[in-house]
């Protein structure tokens, strides 16, 4: 089966780095660009992880496009306190020597998805600014992707907030632009990558990775959180890349999903509503992961990247 082509909108970040290499790493997709959004860190240091991550795993060709430093209506937050200074832990991968792609993200997933329509799936992983800026400037795009992915939100509690996740509470205004496009969003949110722990079985295999473990999983893991034998950093964003792999590994369930701009203790939180009530879903949310095929799938993934760069 001919790989499913994907744009990946992040803001690497340290599970961003984990997801970015298991879609490089994994035959199933084809990554057509990687757009690059302020978020966990700032948005230079987000495109030059980017930049260090797409030479460092060996994909020079795919382009990265810079994208909104911030959101769009909110002062900027970060997460430097849980994914370091620089967005990648502990990790110290080599400068890049290749610059960015010229122009917006936003244009780059505008033109990708009408270049084909039908073709390309978009899944954003970060704040969701250049997604909803791209939706304001050609709302077509909802026809054109094939599908439309993120990791954030939650319906039950936040990371960000009690009651948001930080995706979503980074640029709220944004989400509410996402959900309410037109399309269907899978929501693969907090609920789910929460069960994606990287314990220290997990960790003990990365350890046998090479370069690939030495330079950037384990002082990336290492830096995220503590681990134990029942106890680890939740790998959050490889989640959603795991679900376009294999949309097994996560049960969905269609709801309506809204998103909070003006509450003084909820903004950010995706109020999601099973009960339909004859209203048509605008989402398809994630309700749990097969962790173990999970953790398959990432590892045997990641095995073959360490091969490959030895
Ligand atoms: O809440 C988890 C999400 O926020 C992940 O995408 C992580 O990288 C941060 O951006
Ligand atoms: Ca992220």
């Amino acid at each position: 089966m001919a790989p499913k082509k994907i744009i990946i909108d992040c803001d690497p970040g340290i599970d961003d780095a984990l997801a970015i290499t298991l879609a490089h790493g994994s035959p199933a997709l084809e990554i057509l660009g990687i757009t690059t959004v302020g978020g966990n860190v700032n948005l230079a240091y987000t495109t030059g992880n980017a930049l260090r991550l797409r030479e460092f795993l060996g994909f020079p060709g795919v382009p990265v496009t810079a994208g909104s430093a911030g959101a769009l209506m909110r002062t900027p937050v970060d997460a430097a306190e849980v994914h370091g200074e620089l967005g990648l832990g502990g990790a110290r991968l080599p400068e890049a020597t290749l610059p960015p792609r010229e122009g917006h993200a936003a244009d780059f997933i505008i033109e990708t998805l009408r270049a084909a329509p039908g073709e390309v799936t978009l899944v954003a992983i970060g704040p969701l600014t250049n997604v909803a800026l791209a939706l304001l400037k050609e709302p077509r795009i909802v026809d054109w992707a094939r599908e439309f992915a993120i990791l954030g939100g939650s319906y039950t509690r936040g990371n960000f907030s009690p009651a948001a996740e930080f995706n979503i509470a980074a640029d709220p205004e944004a989400a509410a632009i996402v959900f309410g496009a037109g399309w269907t969003v899978t929501m693969i949110g907090l609920d789910v990558s929460r069960q994606a722990l990287a314990v220290g079985s997990v960790v003990d295999r990365m350890r046998e990775m090479g370069r690939l473990g030495t330079e950037l999983l384990l002082p990336c893991v290492e830096f995220y959180g503590m681990v134990t034998a029942d106890e680890g950093p939740a790998v959050h964003d490889a989640c959603a890349i795991a679900y376009l792999i294999d949309p097994t590994l996560v049960a969905v369930k269609p709801a309506v999903v809204r998103v909070e701009t003006a509450g003084r203790y909820t903004s950010g939180m995706t109020v999601t509503d099973f009960n339909l009530a004859d209203r048509p879903p605008n989402a398809l949310v994630g309700t749990s992961l097969d962790v173990p095929r999970f953790w398959d799938l990432v590892l045997k993934v990641y095995e073959d990247v360490a091969h490959r760069i030895g």
